[in-house]
């Protein structure tokens, strides 16, 4: 090769990389996120979140609005979007998903969705969820199972209780904690997690037929019932064994309760898992997870997901899709939810680097689905349009703070409430 040749090479090839650097730098673009991840396992998972965005070269505003269920951050993601100001990303779910592409607002992800064969990694009632008018408006993240009941071995052995399996027993050994000075149920008074309990009681003890057509359908019959009355009663009785602090107590500080063995129990979905984790405690050994008593044939399943929001710079367009193509990742999908408690959502994944609680969830998210156990969750935003999902939510949370009311007055304020529009 001559001189020359070798100089006009060299040449080529530096303008090459020029090029090549050039054309990384216009796809680079920045997307701002809101999500309410800010416990430490949640902030764990959502930090690989921001890791997988920064690696393909995108810059990362995180938009974290504290609040446990994420009642803040949509009040906070409504008034953003009103003032034509959206983040590029919000953490939004369930029927919110349509009831926001109904607006006109959500990018489209069908491109990114057809590409990565979501239609086929994915559950089809799940799918059908993340789409509007049959376009992907939303890229899930995982399955989170709600119906749990969190144990302290170590205090379950103190108090010689036996860890519950129905609501019977579940009274037996709150008792016997309380008699050894444990905290039996660790709760915090928040509205969503008054619900988080009460649909786990509804499920136990109502079943899941009753479940669906109280909680889901909404039906009047069933929302006033000789069940309902059941459930009721035994929500109320479970409060007795909650602390005088638990009103407005944070979730991830009654979990700490529990990861402390100041309280026995907590009933949750499974991010409190990531908390455990995120403390170093190892399942099995310094904590349990078993089904919420009476509700191990069934599964109250909560999917956490991502929507796009219309943006006019081509730059950070590229880098929603980016988003949404990372997060429906296998590498994504694992590391995400080893942090953050839940399975993931994406099937046919190998699970050998999960513990036997994710292996739990994942065999029963299949067993349930065949069985038609497999029921949303309203506590967490996954069945009901979101104003009676409020409206209902806020009776129970009536009922569970005010001793005064009767479960014959919240049955007739739960007819009403369900009409909600
Ligand atoms: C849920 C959400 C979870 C979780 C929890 C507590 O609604 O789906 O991802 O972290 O709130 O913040």
């Amino acid at each position: 090769m001559s001189i020359s040749q070798r100089t006009v090479r060299g040449l080529s090839l530096a303008m090459m990389a020029a090029g090549l650097m050039t054309a990384t730098l216009a796809q680079a673009g920045e997307v701002e996120v809101l999500h309410w991840w800010t416990s430490g396992g949640e902030a764990k998972a959502a930090a690989e979140l921001k890791a997988t965005m920064q690696a393909k070269g995108h810059t990362w505003k995180d938009f974290a609005v504290a609040g446990g269920g994420g009642d803040s951050a949509m009040t906070v993601l409504k008034s953003r979007v009103v003032s034509g100001n959206a983040p590029a990303a919000a953490q939004i779910k369930g029927p919110s998903i349509q009831e926001w592409a109904k607006e006109g607002v959500l990018a489209n992800m069908d491109d990114v969705a057809k590409a990565n064969k979501w239609d086929d990694l994915l559950p089809k009632a799940i799918a059908d969820g993340l789409k509007y008018q049959g376009h992907y408006v939303a890229a899930p993240v995982n399955v989170h199972r709600v119906n749990w009941l969190w144990v302290n071995p170590e205090a379950f052995k103190k108090a010689g209780a036996k860890v519950p399996t129905t609501w019977d027993e579940f009274f037996v050994a709150a008792e016997a904690l309380k008699k050894a000075n444990i905290v039996p149920i660790a709760h915090g008074g928040q509205n969503w997690q008054d619900f988080t309990t009460f649909e786990a009681v509804a499920l136990g003890v109502g079943g899941t037929e009753f479940y669906k057509k109280a909680l889901v359908q909404l039906d009047a019959g069933s929302l006033k019932s000789a069940t309902m009355d059941k459930v009721l009663t035994t929500f109320r009785k479970v409060k007795g064994y909650t602390d005088k602090n638990a009103p407005g107590r944070d979730w991830n500080l009654a979990t700490a309760m529990v990861i402390k063995g100041e309280a026995g129990m907590q009933i949750m979905g499974d991010w409190a898992k990531g908390e455990f984790l995120a403390a170093g405690k190892v399942p099995g050994k310094d904590f349990t997870c078993v089904a919420a008593p009476g509700t191990s044939k069934a599964y109250t399943y909560n999917v956490d997901s991502f929507a796009l929001f219309k943006l006019k710079d081509p730059a950070n367009q590229k880098a929603q899709q980016d988003l949404a193509a990372a997060i429906m990742s296998p590498e994504f999908q694992e590391v995400f939810n080893l942090n953050k408690g839940s399975i993931p959502v994406r099937l046919n994944m190998d699970l050998k680097k999960f513990d036997d609680c994710a292996k739990t969830s994942a065999a029963d998210f299949v067993s349930t689905s065949k069985s038609g156990s497999l029921v949303p969750s309203i506590a967490h935003g996954m069945a009901v349009p979101s104003a009676a999902e409020g409206a209902i939510k806020d009776v129970v949370s009536q009922f569970w703070n005010d001793d005064k009311i009767t479960s014959a007055q919240a049955q007739d304020r739960l007819v009403a409430a369900a009409k909600t529009k």
